[in-house]
């Protein structure tokens, strides 16, 4: 039966003529590494931090044979890829699939027709993922090229975060007791911290890229870091962004990238300036107020082949920590190239409006115990008051395809329990509100095949204001609004962009503001949306759509793989 479901799977895909297979093992094992002056074992695939790039087109099926050599659970998700008829293959730790134990393995295999640009791969699997991630490039499939000029190269630029530790450790200390993790201790471009790091010593390893005067590269940027957002800079150049999250945009010129964990954005970068050496930068954006960050730079070096210096001159002037203007410029000034091949109008109607309130909140500590968050609680997050609890028996995909009960149920609601003055700084530690204490369950939104799904993400001052980078799993959605506050529908719904909004997967929920979102929901299976920082995901910020089947072939969610992971 499984071979038969292969069979027709690829069958499936070798539809489309051009397209090939891209077949390649990771095997994820320990791997001792020199970071800040010190030795510290990492778990990375096949031996390298970041882990190898898959490069393939558009329309290319992507084969890779999983190797769990860690001592740790691990899944590996593809993030951004739609999964179309390869839910099972998504990632996810208990949404998708039970993790691969120490010592199994597993083949995820999907299709890559419909998107082009910058994705990346990561561990889906407690904090893994700070060390166990890469880059996924899907260029044009033969015979079609870029909406823009033909770059001379490309290059990824991979922005990490790096702990002294093992960030499982990390995490592991912090939920112990419900305290707030350990801050990192770097971050990092293609995962060397760069010469300005917080250190006695000097890594003497700073990520270099060599260009050649006059010419024009292509930068895929993405945000690899667990919990922080970042601005990156060139000393003395300009980008001109072309795309975001695997979705073309219009051009969009720019000194500064801003970029939050989970999120790509590619730019196009001219080697214009005067023969030299010019730092490459990146720095927070941290705009949790009171909550303590790292805030360390990373450097890299852009480096003309005609430079006569050594050493890089000039470093980029970054924005300030808390720079929201520049963060909110950036973010909601991207619009949709709407001549893509990829691009589908937004659709006018809505079959599903749902309002969601996402924040911070707390879990009682339980007698007996003593806690390390506010108030002597545990830290906790929610949408809707609601703190999500993900399964331990048996993957949500898998309960709801065996039609298995009490995993989860399907009782999310569309509104928050109470409405209230959402984003009011006095009502952080309001605790006559009775929100800060959250109810922690396993309840997903159940959704027609097809149907289109508007959201409003509407940000909470719980405990304090923060932007929340959402990722939604299985599909891309439009951007149709951002604002600050509350989110009003009778002024509000006048700025939703219907013609040209980005697409995105992840998006940055302004800090203290709301974000208004819609899909199509054409993908039958269980999604998660979840915050992209990790310390908010244990802490229960996510759920999870479960789309139903649509009643064709295409549109019926297939029987797991053979080699599917039990628990
Ligand atoms: Cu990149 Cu659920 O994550």
């Amino acid at each position: 039966m499984a071979l038969l479901v292969v069979g027709l799977v690829l069958a499936f895909f070798s539809l489309s003529a051009s397209a090939a297979t891209v077949e390649t093992s990771f095997h994820v094992k320990n791997l001792t590494v020199n970071r800040l002056c010190q030795n510290q074992v990492i778990m990375a695939v096949n031996g390298s931090l970041p882990g190898p790039t898959l490069r393939v087109k558009e329309g290319d099926t992507v084969v890779v044979h999983v190797f769990n050599k860690s001592p740790y659970n691990l899944t590996i998700h593809w993030h951004g890829v739609f999964q179309r008829l390869t839910q099972w293959a998504d990632g996810p730790e208990f949404v998708t699939q039970c993790p691969i134990r120490p010592g199994g393995n597993y083949t995820y295999m999907f299709n890559l027709t419909g998107q082009v640009g910058t994705l990346w791969w990561h561990a889906h699997s407690q904090w893994l993922r700070a060390t166990v991630h890469g880059a996924l490039i899907i260029r044009p499939r033969e015979g079609q090229k870029y909406p823009f000029v033909k770059p001379y190269r490309e290059d990824t630029i991979m922005l990490g975060e790096w702990w002294n530790a093992d960030p499982n450790d990390v995490e592991s200390a912090a939920l112990a007791t419900g305290a707030v993790p350990n801050i990192s201790d770097a971050y990092t471009i293609n995962g060397w911290p760069g010469d300005m790091s917080n250190s006695t010593c000097r890594s003497n390893i700073t990520y270099r890229l060599d260009v050649v005067p006059g010419r024009t590269y292509l930068l895929r940027i993405i945000n690899a870091a667990l919990n922080t957002q970042f601005f990156f800079k060139i000393a003395n150049h300009n980008f001109t962004v072309v795309a975001v999250d695997a979705a073309y945009t219009n051009p969009f010129p720019t000194d500064v990238v801003v970029v939050g964990p989970g999120q790509t954005t590619d730019v196009l970068l001219t080697a214009n300036q005067s023969p030299g050496l010019y730092y490459m930068a990146a720095n927070p954006y941290a705009n949790a107020v009171g909550v303590s960050f790292n805030g360390n730079t990373t450097t890299g070096v852009l480096a003309y082949s005609n430079a006569t210096q050594t050493t890089p001159a000039i470093l980029p002037v970054l924005p300030d920590f808390n720079d929201t203007a520049t963060a909110f410029t950036f973010s909601s000034n991207l619009t949709a190239l709407v001549s893509s091949p990829f691009w589908s109008p937004v659709p006018q109607t809505v079959d599903e409006n749902m309002f969601i309130t996402i924040g911070m909140g707390l879990e009682a500590c339980g007698s007996n115990q003593t806690c390390g968050g506010i108030f002597g609680q545990r830290m906790a997050a929610s949408m809707n008051n609601n703190s999500f609890v993900l399964p331990t028996r048996m993957s949500l995909l898998e309960a709801y395809f065996r039609n298995v009960s009490g995993v989860y149920t399907t009782d999310f609601p569309d509104r928050p329990p109470v409405v209230f003055d959402y984003t009011n700084v006095n009502n952080s530690f309001n605790q006559s509100l009775n929100l800060l204490m959250t109810s922690k369950v396993t309840n997903l939104k159940k959704i027609k095949f097809n149907s289109t799904v508007q959201i409003v993400l509407q940000n909470t001052a719980l405990l304090g204001i923060e932007n929340h980078p959402m990722h939604l799993h299985g599909f891309n959605f439009y951007v149709l609004a951002q604002g600050f506050g509350n989110y009003d529908p009778a002024n509000d719904t006048r700025k939703f962009n219907m013609v040209n909004p980005q697409e995105r997967n992840t998006l940055g929920v302004p800090v203290g503001g709301w974000a208004v979102i819609r899909f199509r929901a054409n993908n039958p299976g269980v999604w998660f949306i979840h915050c992209h920082l990790e310390v908010h995901l244990p802490w229960g910020l996510g759920t999870a759509f479960l789309v139903e089947n649509g009643g064709t072939p295409e549109s019926t969610l297939p029987p797991p793989p053979a080699d599917f992971p039990q628990c």
